[in-house]
């Protein structure tokens, strides 16, 4: 599972792994791929935390931080957050506060005890939190990778990167898009499915990573959505990809920390539970289907708002109902590579067994190969 582009970063293998769980990545750091940390959860006093934490397991080897720089700024470029807090949340209706609180009140979900600590609702996908992200992440000299979600980054940021010797990739669900982000500098290329978990295009990984492979050129291409196993990096590597990239595999980790119902649920979906539906963030993402996907992909109720609103709508709601460990409404974003996942392992086992299938299917190819003794007259390859 080796490449060029994973000899560029130094890595045993060409593996790597989004995880918004400081224990995730840095596991897959250890085991030989390159882990991403998701940091549009974190502040930036917790990212540091995080990075700390991260650095002091992997011993110096390389990792990367994920960062979601929403292309279209200007409104509230260099705003204040509090500032730009309080103008999203005047923008919320009141019909869909009052939405959410009755599909809550349907199942039974309590309000939060009044000294419960609330998660963010407006996560650091604005420019002014993700520019502090960028900065933090370029002071560490292991992370030698920064990757963007939903866009172009501005040019100034990959800019910044290039100027601290740190390659930036991107995500992309179309080839156009693909262009976009190497005229805007970007490196590599996250070839991502529509299969994917979190927000997805409507074009399928066999479909997508040859498109984009030959029309990046040199620029080297991760292939992304529904990879999580030794086959599923073998077909990727045979599109023309340098690389996996891989989210959803790593939920069923036990590094994860998933609460036990998660892991139960994710043992009995099928890859038809994965929907693509904008409940979540506005924009459309793939999650598992939940009463609460269902409700707000129903046609009769409110439709989801834009982002960054709907998750603000979304945001205390989903504490709430973590914390009553509803199983009908409790969700995550995840990809149709859900349908396959068995037991929960360490990373470590997952890896390992990625590994092995691997090779076994490369070694098994050579036999689809056409032999000169074996071809027969009148066979055309
Ligand atoms: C729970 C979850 C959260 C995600 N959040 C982000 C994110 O914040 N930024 C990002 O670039 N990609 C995010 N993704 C997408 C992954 O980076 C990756 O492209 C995707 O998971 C690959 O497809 P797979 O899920 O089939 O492995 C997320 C994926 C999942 C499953």
């Amino acid at each position: 599972m080796r490449t060029s582009l994973s000899d560029e970063f130094g890595l045993d293998l060409s593996l790597f792994a989004f995880s918004y769980m400081p224990d995730v990545v840095a596991a897959v750091c250890k085991a030989g791929g390159m882990g991403v940390l998701g940091a549009v959860r974190f502040t930036p006093s917790e990212l540091k935390e995080a990075l700390d934490y991260i650095e002091g397991e992997i011993g110096g080897r390389p990792y990367g931080v994920d960062i979601v720089m929403p292309a279209k700024t200007e409104a509230v470029a260099g705003m204040e957050v509090g500032e730009m807090h309080a103008m999203l949340q005047k923008m919320i209706p009141q019909e869909h506060r009052d939405f959410v609180e009755r599909v809550l009140d349907q199942y039974g979900v309590p309000k939060l005890p009044a000294d419960a600590e609330t998660g963010r609702d407006l996560l650091s996908w604005n420019d002014t939190e993700a520019r502090q992200q960028v900065e933090i992440s370029l002071e560490r000299p292991d992370v030698k990778l920064i990757v963007n979600a939903l866009g172009p980054p501005p040019k100034d940021v990959v800019d910044q990167a290039h100027a601290a010797g740190v390659k930036v990739a991107a995500l992309v669900g179309r080839k156009d898009h693909a262009l976009k982000q190497l005229a805007n500098g970007v490196d590599i290329i996250v070839a991502q499915g529509t299969e994917a978990g979190g927000h997805s295009g409507d074009v399928a990984t066999m479909v997508l990573v040859p498109e984009v492979v030959d029309a990046v050129g040199d620029h080297p291409v991760l292939a992304a959505g529904g990879i999580g196993s030794g086959r599923q990096v073998a077909a990727a590597l045979s599109l023309g990809a340098q690389g996996v990239w891989t989210g959803s595999m790593w939920l069923n980790t036990a590094e994860c920390g998933q609460p036990d119902i998660m892991y139960k649920k994710f043992a009995k979906a099928t890859s038809s539970d994965a929907v693509r539906s904008r409940a979540y963030t506005g924009k459309p993402a793939r999650q598992l289907r939940t009463a609460w996907t269902e409700a707000w992909d129903d046609p009769d109720n409110p439709a989801p708002l834009g982002m960054p609103l709907q998750y603000m709508l979304n945001a205390e709601a989903q504490d709430r109902i973590r914390r009553s460990g509803n199983e009908e409404l409790m969700g995550t974003p995840i990809g149709q590579l859900v349908g396959s996942f068995t037991e929960v392992r360490t990373v470590a086992e997952v890896i390992a067994l990625m590994k092995d299938e691997y090779q076994r299917t490369v070694t098994a190819l050579p036999r689809l190969a056409p032999s000169t003794d074996t071809v027969r007259p009148g066979d055309r390859s």
